[in-house]
């Protein structure tokens, strides 16, 4: 039984939402562009830079060991939050989308060839779409998109005619950011195998929204972002099987990835290292770690369960709105794309801005997935754990007001 999330207690921990905009209480519904941050990851952050600034893996001193402790203890804080087998699975990276351009450019580089075929969901954010275009123009590979459904699911049976011995990798989004949808990643990934191909997941939007179990999944590849998940910006990671990670060039050069340099030629260091060149962000792998720890004391089913009635109030808070139309109706986390007849998605979130609510707009580097949709645009509301139901209905006044203003 899920323990409820006491709200009160739960929001002073955010300071950023604490705070008035043109007047009026700050109404924060763009998680799924960033999530605020709790004192808990902020302090741990300060902490660090206070005490213990120094680089990591360098240094005898004790400033040095102690930063290196906190950054590796990090490193198995996610091992462990994304049930991965080993700490060395984990690389760090500036970002989900520097992980998933790992991916393609050093393992797709060494692998694709003339013929191959790589799919890609039709809901990519462009962070999987355009690095595989990258690297199919120099290979001869091809990028093929797996269409979706109306109701913002992605066409499974399609999915499966695509497959065949050319396909090499498929990736997919774990949860929408556009639409919120959650793709049966598990199941994608075993048709996948059965052709022999390999499946990379991109996780960014899943992570701070329900479990997730890399192993449990099967997927060979996994892309994180610690800023949507209450950590720091500038920070993500790859989990890759090792087999694999062993087997793929170094994406990067530079310091602490090597074994021995000299002008004759490099040889390489072991995992992770291998693909963590320079200095790494500390303060944001130890920040994610605090973020880590502080997600992981919550319930995940009272997690969900808030953000389920936040979900279904937001839905049925927009449907009545003369005019607007959700856009995808599949199973989700707690998104809502919408788009009305009034009023272009960016007027919407002007006016909404104007009433202390933020909201994201556009086509959320989703470019072909809005295509297929038939829209140029939607407004959306993402929500995260400590969003008060309030908040969702709030978007009723707000909404009916951009509705009479344009209507
Ligand atoms: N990918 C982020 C979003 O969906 C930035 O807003």
């Amino acid at each position: 039984m899920a323990t409820a999330l006491d709200l009160g207690i739960l929001r002073d921990q955010f300071p950023a939402l604490n705070q008035e905009v043109r007047g009026r209480p700050l109404i924060y519904l763009d998680n799924a562009a960033t999530t605020q941050k709790p004192w808990a990851v902020l302090r741990e952050m300060q902490r660090y830079y206070q005490h213990d600034n120094a680089n990591v893996h360098r240094g005898v001193h004790k400033l040095s060991q102690r930063a290196t402790e906190s950054f590796d203890a990090a490193r198995v804080k996610l091992q462990k939050f994304v049930g991965a087998e080993h700490s060395h699975e984990i690389i760090f990276t500036k970002g989900c989308t520097e992980a998933i351009n790992l991916v393609a450019h050093s393992w797709g580089l060494a692998n694709l060839k003339p013929g191959d075929e790589i799919l890609l969901s039709g809901m990519e954010h462009h962070a999987d779409i355009v690095p595989w275009q990258l690297v199919a123009e120099r290979t001869g590979a091809t990028v093929r998109p797996i269409p979706i459904l109306p109701s913002g699911e992605l066409d499974l049976e399609a999915y499966g005619q695509m497959l065949s011995e050319k396909t090499r990798l498929v990736g997919c989004v774990h949860a929408s950011n556009a639409l919120g949808t959650i793709n049966p990643v598990q199941k994608m990934a075993e048709m996948a195998h059965a052709v022999g191909a390999l499946f990379l997941a991109d996780g960014a939007q899943m992570l701070a929204h329900g479990r997730v179990d890399v192993r449990e999944l099967g997927v060979d590849f996994y892309a994180m972002s610690a800023h949507k998940m209450y950590g720091p910006t500038g920070v993500g990671a790859l989990y890759g099987r090792a087999e694999l990670l062993e087997a793929m060039p170094p994406f990067q050069g530079g310091g602490d990835m090597i074994r021995t340099v000299s002008w004759d030629g490099t040889t390489f260091a072991g995992l992770p290292n291998k693909f963590e060149p320079g200095t790494p962000n500390i303060a944001g792998v130890i920040g994610w770690g605090a973020a880590l720890d502080w997600l992981g004391g919550f319930d995940p089913e009272a997690i969900h369960a808030h953000e389920m009635e936040l979900l279904r109030v937001a839905t049925a808070t927009v449907e009545q709105i003369p005019g607007a139309r959700v856009v995808g109706t599949a199973e989700k986390v707690a998104v809502v794309s919408f788009v009305m007849e009034q009023a272009h998605p960016h007027d919407i979130g002007t006016m909404l801005d104007q009433q202390a609510i933020a909201i994201r707009t556009g086509h959320h580097c989703c470019m072909p997935l809005m295509k297929s949709l038939g829209v140029p645009a939607t407004a959306r509301a993402s929500f995260a754990l400590y969003n008060e139901v309030s908040e969702a209905e709030a978007l009723g006044p707000a909404l009916l007001r951009v509705a009479e203003t344009f209507g």
